[in-house]
């Protein structure tokens, strides 16, 4: 039994294979939060919810609620009744006024997890999950909220939802609504998170939590390039292997906050949600609104397991595509290769080049439609261009798929370019403010996603291509951040709904696309890595990681995005150099052994570049074929990072039989008189005996993991190699 309630004490416990997360109800039917950490195995007190304590100000403990709500550790904080904390609901009533407060009603226990209606979120059978839901109710406003938590034993992962329900007679106006809170007792925390911009997603950020609120989040409708949608707070011994982690990921791909705060008597509330700013959503008699999910996870042996929990989590229950677990086939994508300057005869000596090498898919992106020939057209007119494409579409994909390759396509459904037929004809499908002149990004407005028309028509536009020829795999891109947020649509005070609104129609369509197609590949991308989310992952089981494709900046994108993501999942391309963004050069070995960390495929024009870069394709597709299973499956170690300021990067992926791991070691920057390298090895059985397959030399799993593996000095910068470590018969 994952979860259990004890009536006497008023306690809900819940155990996962080695976390608890404990819960209390006050006298008064407050939800309180008493513990989360490493398992228990007995049934605890309800002693922390503190309520014997002596109010802040002087006085008798009267449990007045304004001397002890503010230290009270609340499961789910409400605003306006003398909590002074970041509260996770804002309830507007009728008459103007901003206060809500919950009290428990009752509980059910079930098996497995109820789906949340419209939006992405993990999934299980009913041996893998069991799912409380605890019923609270605002008596004066007649509100219901469900709070929701669902135990994943085998991953260590405990998922949070809120539902609110408005059972009363007058319209509310929710005017904040998070998704998850814990209060907890300061341990010197620090914030551990991912930050960047385009071309850098992802890098690693750690600070001390100062007194007050400090937050990441985003506005841009997208969960973004700059900050992304999970929060961890780490105690400051914190490594791979040690300390104590808290992390929260967000399966919402919108705008969200992610906020640690230290009050005044040295506690931390950290919370998660969505962005309140400019959002309001109306919740009418008898309607109900379903808040994202967010996926806890707590760890005492370092960020190492939390990552393995979250990759396995992931895997197990967020990614549904039928390619998960399924060999991926290798593809060649032109962007790179050709920009806008292609026609069929380009694509098809791409294919037939490729095909010689043993890859195995061509993918057709930006520039096929409309007339586009740069980036300032035809977004919404989603016709082929005759003049690249004269024999058509389907003649294409057939050429391509004769040569022996499968084919693939870009589409940007979300947009629309203001020189494009569509928006002659609908201007109102705009996102726009009357009266303002709508900012443009890249040359291009946003479809107004709220209106159910704009969605049938961008998804038809993507249906109807898919319908024409067998496409086998695409990539559904979003190039531009939202603002001028006005819908046509909606009602004036319906306005600051439209951002959560349009996050719910992005969602809708993806529904559609994986309900009509399901053996499509799918691979979700916004300008690189600016809605690479685990929202995303429930529909595309792989995400464009990056823009930047130079094998250096991807050490450090990769490894923020593999921190929480399954490699499986990170989108990672061999392109040539000078690589486009960075101007450097690096080895096209290099470049191969990155790659590998994540899907694998190439985005160059091979029948161009250099001879020796060329030659190593087939190995390179080799190796991928090698060792696809163990990237797809295998437990992942961050054994050193060059990002932490290591000279090297390392990381390693291990069977979860221990039979096999890769080992991968980049040497960024040559160190003059350093003759090797000591790596530790993690993930293997201290017992067995390994062969280091490229040398046939033989070492215990105890010599690894702890007395270490040499790697010898490379010669240069930049340099690269893999060691795979095979368990020898016994
Ligand atoms: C975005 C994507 C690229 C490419 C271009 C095409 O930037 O991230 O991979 O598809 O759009 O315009």
């Amino acid at each position: 039994m994952a979860i259990q309630f004890d009536l006497s004490k008023k306690i809900f416990k819940l155990d996962t294979c080695t976390t608890s997360y404990v819960i209390g109800l006050s006298p008064e039917g407050y939800v309180g939060h008493i513990y989360y950490g490493p398992r228990l195995n007995f049934m605890c007190t309800n002693s922390l919810l503190r309520m014997e304590e002596r109010p802040y100000t002087p006085s008798v403990n009267r449990r007045e609620k304004c001397s002890f709500l503010d230290f009270f550790p609340m499961e789910y904080p409400t605003g306006g009744i003398g909590d002074y904390r970041e509260s996770c609901l804002d309830v507007r009533s009728e008459n103007g006024s901003m206060a809500c407060e919950i009290f428990y009603q009752h509980h059910t226990i079930q098996k497995g997890k109820p789906a949340l209606n419209g939006l992405p979120a993990s999934f299980g059978a009913e041996n893998e999950v069991e799912t409380l839901e605890i019923f609270c109710e605002d008596p004066v406003l007649k509100l219901q909220v469900v709070l929701s938590y669902s135990v994943f034993v085998q991953e260590d992962i405990i998922t949070r939802n809120v539902k609110i329900l408005n059972q009363g007679t007058g319209r509310l106006r929710l005017e904040k609504v998070y998704s998850a809170c814990l209060d907890m007792d300061n341990e010197e925390f620090e914030m551990l998170y991912l930050c960047g911009s385009w071309a850098r997603e992802n890098h690693l950020r750690r600070g001390k939590v100062r007194r007050g609120r400090q937050r990441i989040s985003s506005n841009k409708g997208e969960s973004g390039h700059q900050e992304h949608p999970f929060l961890a707070l780490v105690t400051p011994e914190t490594t791979q292997t040690t300390g104590k982690v808290y992390g929260m990921h967000f399966v919402y791909s919108g705008n969200f906050l992610a906020q640690a705060e230290q009050t005044q008597f040295g506690q931390v509330r950290m919370v998660m949600g969505i962005n309140p700013e400019e959002f309001c959503w109306n919740l009418e008699p008898g309607c109900e609104f379903q808040a994202p999910e967010a996926v806890l996870v707590y760890s005492n042996e370092g960020l190492g397991k939390m990552t393995r929990s979250l990759h396995d989590f992931y895997r197990s229950h967020m990614i549904r595509s039928k390619y998960l677990y399924q060999k991926r086939p290798i593809l060649i994508n032109n962007w790179e290769a050709t920009y806008f300057d292609f026609d069929t005869e380009k694509l098809l000596s791409i294919a037939r080049e490729a095909q010689k090498d043993g890859i195995e898919m061509l993918v057709m992106d930006d520039g096929w439609f409309g007339k586009r020939n740069c980036d300032d057209s035809s977004l919404g007119d989603w016709y082929v261009n005759e003049e690249k494409l004269p024999q058509g579409l389907p003649d294409l994909v057939n050429k391509v798929r004769e040569i022996g390759l499968e084919f693939g396509i870009w589409f940007e459904p979300e947009m629309i370019s203001p020189d494009s037929g569509l928006y002659r004809a609908h201007p109102d499908w705009v996102i726009r403010i009357p009266g303002r002149e709508p900012g443009q990004s890249r040359a291009q407005y946003v479809l107004d996603l709220s209106r159910p028309e704009v969605r049938d028509y961008a998804y038809e536009s993507v249906a109807r291509i898919l319908r024409s020829a067998p496409i086998s795999y695409l990539k559904w891109d979003m190039n531009r951040q939202l603002c001028d947020m006005g819908s046509s649509y909606l009602a004036a005070d319906a306005q600051q709904e439209l951002f959560h609104r349009y996050v719910l129609g992005v969602y809708e369509m993806q529904e559609r696309l994986v309900t009509e197609f399901p053996d499509l590949l799918l691979e979700n991308c916004s300008s690189g890595g600016g809605r690479f989310d685990p929202g995303m992952l429930y529909y595309s089981p792989q995400i464009w990681c990056s823009d930047d494709t130079d094998a250096m900046e991807r050490l450090r994108i990769q490894e923020g995005a593999a921190m929480l993501y399954p490699l499986s999942s990170i989108g990672a391309h061999i392109s040539d150099c000078p690589n486009h963004v960075t101007g450097r050069t690096t080895p096209f070995a290099t470049r191969g052994h990155v790659a590998l960390a994540g899907t694998f495929g190439y985005e160059l024009d091979i029948t161009r570049i250099p001879k020796e870069d060329r030659c190593q394709i087939p190995g390179q597709v080799e190796t991928c074929r090698r060792y696809q299973h163990l990237i797809r499956t295998g437990d992942y170690y961050r054994i050193a990072s060059w990002s932490e300021a290591a000279p090297y990067d390392c990381w390693e992926v291990a069977a979860k039989d221990r039979r096999e791991a890769l080992v991968t070691y980049v040497q960024v920057l040559a160190v003059p008189n350093i003759h090797s390298r000591k790596v530790l090895l993690q993930g293997l059985a201290p017992e067995k005996r390994y062969i280091l397959e490229e040398t046939g030399e033989v070492y215990t799993g105890e010599e690894l993991i702890y007395c270490g593996f040499l790697i010898k000095e490379l010669y240069g910068d930049c340099q690269s190699r893999l060691y795979h470590f095979v368990a020898a018969k016994e």
